[in-house]
């Protein structure tokens, strides 16, 4: 949802904004600008298109300056243009802007700016701001930018240089995440996420809202929203630049993939060992009578599987909730409901407004976040990291099965304290969880091969569907996203029951249906739908276990997971399914890393 840097030191900051820009490129990709400060004068440059075609722009221009701001964009008022893109200006050149977020009442600030002979350039809601820079300063950057900043409505993280000051930035947010990182003596940096500058830098300030800070590159000062300087902790990141890498890989989200044995260990580190799970890092209430989940795309998927779980092993009643219809319901929390936010990104806007509704409405809220430090982090009552590492693929994977793993850990321990599960029954069920990394890469060993031929069969395919039943039909949802985001071929995911009630009518020759069959107990009515796709043309892929003969003779292929225990078989399903994804992408020559129309980090609504 746009990514934004800035630099100030002694070095060009050209290049170095690039290189931030490209580590934030998976938050938008449509357009990109830089602008950078030099003897009172800003030059910009920008570019509709990928980063590359500023990159190419930029070989043909002397940008000499030592303090510089940067955007890469992703469109929401006005279509990717050059002349939408960021840096914005005011009509005298002196303030520009870059802005991550949306200023919702824009409209009638542009209708006021226009009243008072203001003239735009560019269909953007970002586009007040430095106008409106121009209307207020009065000597004094900062005192202007608190006055903007009190007219605006919506959510931003802006950074914003003048002319007549071109060694300084100042930058401030709501709403939308902000960093600003410490670097070597005479270097500071901002972003919007903290991987942008990891290269340089393992200290950052984590901007709050309403906070301000005027940042040189001998000092970084932070005043709150009265404009009263504040202190604040460094935070010190233990991500190293390497892991933010490809190291190796083609794309992010063939590593990502390959990182998910390692990811489970990370989880489950000091939590989960042979006979014990201790989850004290959370405060749980005394009395859960309810629990309600509420998260967005992959994250929503992965809270569908923890309602199975979760509800299998504590017997507690759980409602998975889309984030962007909760925050606009009148939910029904009592004071012993637990709310569980799920968010790889941690800065997601409707999760975040689902977050502080449940909150208000007294409800406590644990958080499962992979982004230390990230809004949810931070407002939430407790946290359980996901402890995945960066994930920078837009397409969702490693943090997926943290999550998933993070509700198997939740179920094991609530229900051991509810009293559900045995004391036998838990120690074999840690069992399970503790094999997961090792079946993990047994998966990925075992089943790439298949997928890649699976690829190549069904790269043509308008339409796919994925069927299942239980914590299976959650993880059809979770499959045929991966397929639909990164490929672009029609994926419907169904609960394999539901197809006969309308969207069988779909099924003919030819059409791949992914069917999942890992939950031993209904493994018979799974096969009276694959049959029923069966006798209507369609080519069926079972993903199950290797001792489930009656599947295998049905389908058309097989991909093959370990025997695992029902309601762990989760995380080792997804695999494959992301694998398919990701090879089918690759044969249709699509661009897997950064989907079209998509960003990682969604932080507007
Ligand atoms: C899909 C994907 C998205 C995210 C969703 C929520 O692969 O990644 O559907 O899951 O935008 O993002 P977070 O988890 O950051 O809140």
């Amino acid at each position: 949802m746009c990514g934004i840097v800035g630099y100030t030191g002694c070095k060009k900051a050209a290049p170095i904004l690039m290189k931030g820009l490209q580590k934030l490129e998976y938050r938008g990709y449509d357009s990109a600008g830089i602008a950078v400060g030099r003897d009172h004068k800003i030059d910009v440059i920008k570019k509709e298109g990928k980063l590359d075609k500023l990159k190419e722009k930029l070989k043909s221009s002397m940008l000499e300056g030592k303090t510089g701001i940067g955007h890469t964009r992703w469109a929401t008022h006005g279509r990717p243009s050059d002349r939408n893109s960021h840096p914005h200006f005011d009509e005298k050149q002196q303030f520009i802007v870059v802005h991550n977020g949306i200023i919702e009442n824009y409209q009638e600030l542009k209708e006021e700016l226009k009243n008072k002979g203001y003239q735009f350039s560019s269909e953007t809601d970002t586009e007040v701001i430095p106008h409106l820079l121009s209307e207020y300063y009065n000597g004094d950057l900062r005192d202007a930018i608190l006055k903007v900043v009190e007219k605006l409505v919506g959510s931003y993280a802006l950074a914003v240089m003048y002319s007549r000051e071109p060694e300084r930035i100042f930058a401030v947010r709501q709403d939308s995440p902000l960093v600003v990182g410490r670097g070597a003596e005479g270097e500071n940096y901002i972003a919007s996420d903290i991987p942008a500058f990891l290269e340089f830098t393992d200290d950052f300030y984590i901007l709050d809202d309403g906070e301000i800070a005027e940042v040189s590159a001998g000092e970084i000062n932070i005043f709150n929203s009265s404009g009263q300087q504040i202190n604040k902790d460094i935070f010190e990141v233990d991500w190293d630049a390497e892991m933010a890498e490809k190291n190796g890989y083609s794309h992010y989200m063939l590593k990502e993939i390959h990182e998910q044995p390692d990811a489970l260990r990370k989880i489950m580190k000091n939590r989960v060992s042979p006979g014990k799970i201790d989850l004290t890092e959370i405060a749980f209430p005394e009395r859960i009578d309810d629990i309600q989940i509420v998260a967005c795309g992959t994250a929503s998927y992965a809270g569908r599987v923890g309602k199975y779980v979760l509800e299998e092993l504590t017997r507690i009643p759980v409602q998975v909730n889309i984030a962007s219809e909760f925050r606009y319901s009148d939910p029904i929390l009592g004071e012993n409901t637990l709310v569980i936010v799920v968010s790889q990104s941690g800065e997601t806007a409707d999760t975040l407004a689902g977050l502080r509704l449940a909150q208000k409405k007294g409800a406590r809220v644990l958080a499962l976040t992979n982004v230390v430090g990230s809004s949810i982090d931070r407002e939430a009552d407790q946290v359980l990291y996901l402890r995945a590492g960066p994930e920078i693929a837009v397409a969702s994977t490693k943090a997926y099965s943290a999550m998933v793993t993070s509700f198997y850990m939740l179920g094991l321990f609530l229900g051991k304290q509810e009293g559900i599960i045995s004391e036998s029954k838990g120690k074999e069920m840690l069992q399970n969880l503790l094999c997961l990394p090792e079946l993990a890469s047994r998966v990925i060993e075992e089943n790439e091969k298949t997928v890649k031929h699976l690829a190549d069969r069904f790269q043509n395919c308008e339409h796919a569907f994925f069927i299942g039943r239980n914590t299976d039909y959650s993880l059809a949802l979770e499959g045929a996203l991966k397929l639909k985001e990164i490929s672009y071929i029609h994926a419907e995911a169904y609960a394999a029951g539901e197809l006969k009630h309308g969207t069988l009518a779909l099924v003919e020759e030819g059409v791949p249906v992914v069917a999942i069959a890992t939950r031993k107990g209904i493994l018979d009515k799974m096969m009276s739908n694959i049959k029923e796709v069966k006798a209507r043309g369609a080519e069926v892929i079972a993903v199950t276990y290797s001792d489930v003969k009656n599947v295998a003779e049905e389908a058309d292929y097989i991909i093959n997971i370990p025997e695992i225990e029902g309601i762990f078989s989760g995380v080792l399903t997804i695999i494959p399914l992301q694998l398919m994804a990701y090879y089918t992408a690759l044969k249709r020559g699509c661009n897997v890393d950064q989907p079209r129309n998509l960003a990682k980090s969604v932080t507007v609504e």
